[in-house]
């Protein structure tokens, strides 16, 4: 035991009968962001639901505070855990204000509906993402943007410790893609969350990952703190891509260059 509170051991994750993760241990360290890399179809969300109890394992279990998951009731999983899946379904005709109140459904007790704690985290929740204005909106009619942004509402609003993102930058523009991974990391930092992202964006991923996993076919090829892990010969082993990796220059972190290093050759017009 490391203490973790979210741990795998020998996950074997499948639907009928493609198994997709075979055999996986995985910590996620706690009070850190661990982001999630890798190709399309390796296994990234389908590790994230059974982290977040929506795919049982068929073999190997996930543990939370030592405890398998399926052991542990929904409702107490879900004060705990937050999953923003990557294609979430709203009930149809449903308001913003409505969906992200929903967020609040665990912490809901039977003789009281609706507490002052419930509407502070649902305001709060609206105004970190920038959604208070689209309240009263119906879900089904904003933009592809707009309704991410909703949904991370939606999953803030829950106010878990941990909290697990299946790619919650889809569908931004750089300026919001850059505002949900600060609010990610500003959740981290002043409340001491544990998020797992998935995110696409390698140079994303290493700036603001504490913890890089990085998947390919249903494994973890490697681990760790990005300026440790993210090398060229790591992004051809996981995406069989060539690139060269220079330190961002903002931040230091490795910067993913796609293609094959330039060889240097007689100056052009020789
Ligand atoms: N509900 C399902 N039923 C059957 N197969 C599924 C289901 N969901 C996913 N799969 C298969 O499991 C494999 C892993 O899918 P998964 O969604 O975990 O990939 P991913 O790494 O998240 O990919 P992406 O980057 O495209 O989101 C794929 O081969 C996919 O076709
Ligand atoms: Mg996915």
């Amino acid at each position: 035991m490391t203490g973790n509170r979210l741990t795998a051991q020998g996950l074997t994750l499948a639907y009928e009968d493609r198994v997709v993760v075979e055999d996986l241990d995985v910590e996620i360290p706690d009070g850190e962001v661990t982001v999630i890399v890798g190709p399309n179809a390796c296994g990234k969300s389908t590790l994230l639901r059974a982290l977040g109890r929506l795919l049982k394992p068929r073999r190997g279990a996930v543990l939370l505070d030592g405890t398998d998951l399926s052991r542990i009731p929904t409702r107490r999983i879900a004060q705990v855990v937050g999953l923003l899946p990557q294609t979430p379904v709203a009930p149809e005709g449903i308001t913003v204000a409505d969906l992200v109140s929903r967020g609040r459904q665990p912490h809901q007790k039977w003789w009281q509906q609706w507490s002052e704690t419930d509407e502070t985290s649902v305001t709060e929740a609206m105004e970190r993402t920038s959604t208070a204005d689209l309240a009263e909106r119906q879900v089904d009619e904003l933009s592809g943007g707009q309704r991410q942004r909703v949904w991370i509402a939606m999953a803030l609003a829950q106010d878990t410790d941990l909290l697990l993102l299946d790619e919650p930058t889809t569908y931004l523009d750089i300026a919001h893609q850059v505002e949900v991974l600060d609010l990610v990391r500003q959740l981290n930092r002043e409340r001491g969350r544990t998020v797992v992202a998935v995110l696409h964006d390698l140079n994303q991923a290493a700036r603001y990952a504490d913890h890089l996993i990085a998947m390919r076919a249903g494994r973890i090829v490697a681990q760790g703190p990005p300026a440790d892990i993210v090398t060229a010969e790591l992004v051809g082993k996981v995406f069989g891509l060539a690139s060269v990796v220079v330190p961002d220059p903002v931040t230091g972190d490795p910067l993913v260059v796609p293609g094959p290093p330039r060889q240097a050759g007689p100056p052009r017009g020789a």
